[in-house]
């Protein structure tokens, strides 16, 4: 029996999320639960503290083949994409958003251990946000359709069907756990598709939980599988499997480009969204008040472990220290504590001892080529020590070519940058390799559409920030990704078109 205490400041664990915890965690393949071959295991824990939540299989590429035939057995079968109906699919796709419902507290909790987000959190926005994606997509299994062409061909009639691709290998990153699954799962499901999800390593509880849930809906076995596991083994197996039709990924840039390369042999379809350095613009002309507001939050929300975070902030000059302020005052009264803590803060931990270190590394580097803080800066201390805590920082005195304004850190770290005019402005948001999100935060109506227009980003934000709808497509420009999630592009994602010609004449 697993014997984990909790510090006392954290909310009771619900006897559900105990016994889970304590239970074996298993490979879900085919249906059923199973070790990894090897017996090998790896341990996640709780970033707040840094204390073992569970020890979980870990896949290996032995592991990974078993799950290719299982969910090859169960595509080629049928059992999904042709033995039920559009409509029956959608129907089970609804009931596993309800049971998402009704499981949400335990879901949060499970998210909040794993990644140490504060627990309201993910009870009011991962996992709602989870359960919505799925009724959006249970919705399209009876509206993927094909069309009639007319070719200029006598006596010939053409046609075209919407198939599923296949068997799905589906490799989600840590920093929304359930959601990032979601979002892959609900398309590839509602097109007929049969999954093999790999979670992130750090953060693999609510996947594991999520295969009750489909267990409990009634989907046929080998639909849906789960795989634990690292990304250099299961993910990379799963990656060169002959048997894997596509691969969807989120996750960094440099994971992207080994995906690329090692499903070239395969050529295997491959869809992926990647990080971002977004710019996130501030006009003189702008409702200040909810510029400052919108801009905290647009790169401290989720501790910055977004891959839209707001991190080049660029402020009017004749505003600038003004914002500044503002912004400061902010991110003073942001509260850094534990993702459990009865007292909920705003922000938890960052994911891991390894993030941890990659967002101090760029701290460093940021003073040491002549950046100041003007907040922030250090981990935090104190009751706080043992976990993975970082005070929300807000740099200045920042070039446009500095590190800590090219690369993604993915923690709570912004450079505030100064600029004079539109052109100079525009033109230096977007000079830089991603282009996943951009905003603006003006008054001025021309200079809304001029910027949604020319700014290279595939999400653009006027006076918001972060708003992401399942209905509205999701993905990026450049190095920040290939193809679009969510919305009916999502559809295409996950679909071959085959075009049919007969001779009528
Ligand atoms: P990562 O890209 O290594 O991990 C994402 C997923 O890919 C995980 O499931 C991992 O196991 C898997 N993976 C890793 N190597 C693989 C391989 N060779 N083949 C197949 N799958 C593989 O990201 P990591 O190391 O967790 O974070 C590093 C940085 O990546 C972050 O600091 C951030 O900049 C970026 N990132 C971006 C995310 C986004 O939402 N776009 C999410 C997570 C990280
Ligand atoms: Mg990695």
């Amino acid at each position: 029996m697993n014997m984990l205490t909790f510090p006392d400041t954290y909310v009771e664990i619900l006897p559900e999320v105990r016994d889970f915890l304590a239970g074996k965690h298993q490979l879900y393949i085919g249906g059923r639960w199973q070790s990894a071959l090897s017996g090998a295991t790896f341990e996640t824990i709780d970033p707040s503290t840094g204390r073992l939540l569970a020890h979980i299989a870990s896949a290996q590429a032995e592991d990974v083949d078993v799950a290719v035939r299982a969910a090859r057995a169960t595509f080629d079968s049928g059992a999904w994409h042709l033995k039920l109906t559009p409509s029956e699919r959608g129907k089970l796709i609804w009931k596993l958003a309800d049971l998402i419902e009704e499981h949400a507290p335990i879901l949060a909790q499970l998210d909040a251990l794993d990644n140490g987000k504060p627990v309201t959190k993910a009870r009011n926005v991962d996992v709602p946000l989870s359960a919505e994606h799925f009724r959006y997509y249970a919705g399209w299994t009876t509206k993927i359709e094909g069309a009639t062409i007319p070719v200029n061909t006598q006596g010939m009639f053409n046609y075209t069907l919407r198939e599923p691709v296949g068997v799905c290998g589906l490799i989600v990153p840590w920093n929304y756990p359930l959601l990032m699954a979601a979002w892959k799962i609900a398309p590839a499901l509602a097109a007929g598709n049969c999954i093999i999800l790999k979670p992130a390593e750090q953060t693999p509880l609510s996947a594991l939980y999520l295969a009750r849930l489909f267990e409990e809906a009634g989907f046929p076995p080998g639909v849906f599988n789960v795989l634990t596991g690292f990304g250099e083994t299961a993910g990379a197996a799963l990656v060169a499997h002959p048997g894997i039709n596509k691969v969807g990924f989120t996750g960094s840039v440099g994971v992207a480009k080994t995906i690329l390369r090692n499903s070239a042999d395969t050529l295997k379809r491959v869809s992926l969204e990647l990080g971002g350095k977004s710019p996130n613009i501030i006009f003189a002309d702008a409702d200040l008040e909810q510029a400052v507001v919108g801009a905290t939050w647009a790169i401290f929300g989720n501790n910055g472990q977004s891959c839209t975070a707001g991190s080049r902030l660029y402020i009017q000059r004749n505003i600038y220290d003004r914002v500044l302020t503002g912004m400061s005052d902010q991110a003073a009264k942001i509260r850094v504590g534990m993702g459990m803590q009865i007292d909920q803060p705003d922000l938890g931990p960052v994911v891991s001892q390894e993030q941890l270190e990659t967002v101090m590394g760029f701290i460093e580097a940021g003073y040491n080529h002549g950046g100041k803080s003007v907040i922030g800066g250090k981990r935090v201390g104190g009751a706080l020590a043992q976990g993975y805590f970082i005070e929300p920082t807000i740099f200045v005195d920042v070039q446009d070519h500095m590190k800590i304004a090219r690369e993604e850190i993915f923690g709570p770290v912004v450079c505030a940058m100064p600029f004079d005019d539109a052109d100079e402005v525009l033109r230096r948001a977007n000079e830089t390799p991603y282009g996943l999100a951009a905003g603006l935060w003006t008054r001025d109506l021309q200079t809304a559409h001029r910027f949604a227009a020319q700014m290279q980003a595939g999400t653009i934000w006027v006076n918001t920030w972060g708003d992401t709808d399942a209905a509205s497509p999701f993905g990026g420009y450049k190095q920040s990704g290939h193809g679009r999630e969510m919305g009916k592009e999502a559809i295409d994602l996950y679909t071959e078109v085959k075009s049919v010609w007969i001779k009528t004449g």
